[in-house]
């Protein structure tokens, strides 16, 4: 049963991602280094570091630790130049009054982003007092996908994984919130994030009881099918072909984290 919810930052909650990739490709450029918005793309979610290591990459180019200090600080000062202009204007739409009626539902609300600017953008738009926990990048070091910043959430909810939502917008968010064990709504396209759950263009009109009822629903429909196709396994008379066909069954018991573990691309959007 889910009773936590929690959300990534850039992309969901806020439109930051233009400043990023705005911020990225001006240090590109003087890097000498092609950056466009299929590279943009792969970083989303991705640790200031570990972005600047894949654009160095995509170039062909190391540099010493202090020239990537240097370029990470000077990255992230124009970044910040260009978010100051932030006002409540620029959150998500929809993403205030489903963070209020998700709170008011009695979800517990967690933000877990690898963004070190996390807490005064949230407080720059005037959304951070509806948080009851925070996990950021200052916070954990494992970049998405790694489970890390979705865990540490979790615990500071003093929830289960398997009792919290993850709502990302970045195909390593999503790998994050499987790999943590927990139920993973994709903002944008199916085509981006074939891993979710569910995927919706943003959170506009959702109410968070019914969602939640909804994804239940999927993962409870995913257990089913896995129980029937374990019953026809065991039933068939042939155990060399009933051993096959078992293996042919996602692997799905009545838990979330099996449930994330089984790719979604069947279920309706
Ligand atoms: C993520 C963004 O939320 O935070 C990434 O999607 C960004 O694009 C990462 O690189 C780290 O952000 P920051 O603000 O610490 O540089
Ligand atoms: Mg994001």
């Amino acid at each position: 049963m889910i009773r936590g919810i929690l959300f990534d930052l850039d992309g969901v909650l806020v439109d930051t991602a233009k400043f990023h990739f705005l911020a990225w490709q001006r240090m590109a450029g003087e890097l000498g280094i092609a950056f466009g918005h299929d590279e943009n793309e792969q970083l989303k979610g991705v640790s200031r570091r570990a972005s600047l290591e894949k654009i160095l990459a995509w170039g062909g180019q190391t540099l010493p630790e202090p020239e990537m200090e240097r370029w990470m600080a000077t990255k992230n000062a124009w970044y910040l130049e260009y978010v100051t202009t932030m006002t409540s204007a620029d959150v998500l739409p929809g993403a205030t009054e489903f963070l209020r009626s998700a709170r008011e539902a009695g979800y517990r609300i967690a933000l877990g982003s690898a963004s070190k600017n996390a807490l005064p953008l949230l407080e720059l738009v005037g959304i951070l007092n509806l948080f009851d926990a925070t996990v950021d990048g200052n916070d954990v070091t494992a970049s998405k996908p790694d489970p890390s910043v979705f865990l540490e959430g979790a615990r500071k909810l003093n929830l289960e994984p398997h009792e919290c939502l993850v709502v990302e917008d970045a195909a390593a968010g999503i790998e994050a919130a499987l790999c943590a064990g927990m139920f993973a709504l994709g903002l944008g396209t199916p085509e981006a994030l074939p891993k979710a759950h569910r995927v919706l263009p943003d959170l506009k009109g959702q109410d968070p009881r019914s969602l939640v009822a909804d994804l239940e629903a999927r993962a409870a429909a995913i257990a089913h099918a896995g129980a029937e196709g374990a019953a026809a396994a065991h039933s068939a008379a042939d155990g060399a072909s009933a051993e096959r066909l078992a293996a042919s069954q996602p692997a799905i018991t009545h838990s979330a984290a099996d449930v994330a573990a089984t790719p979604n691309t069947h279920l309706p959007s």
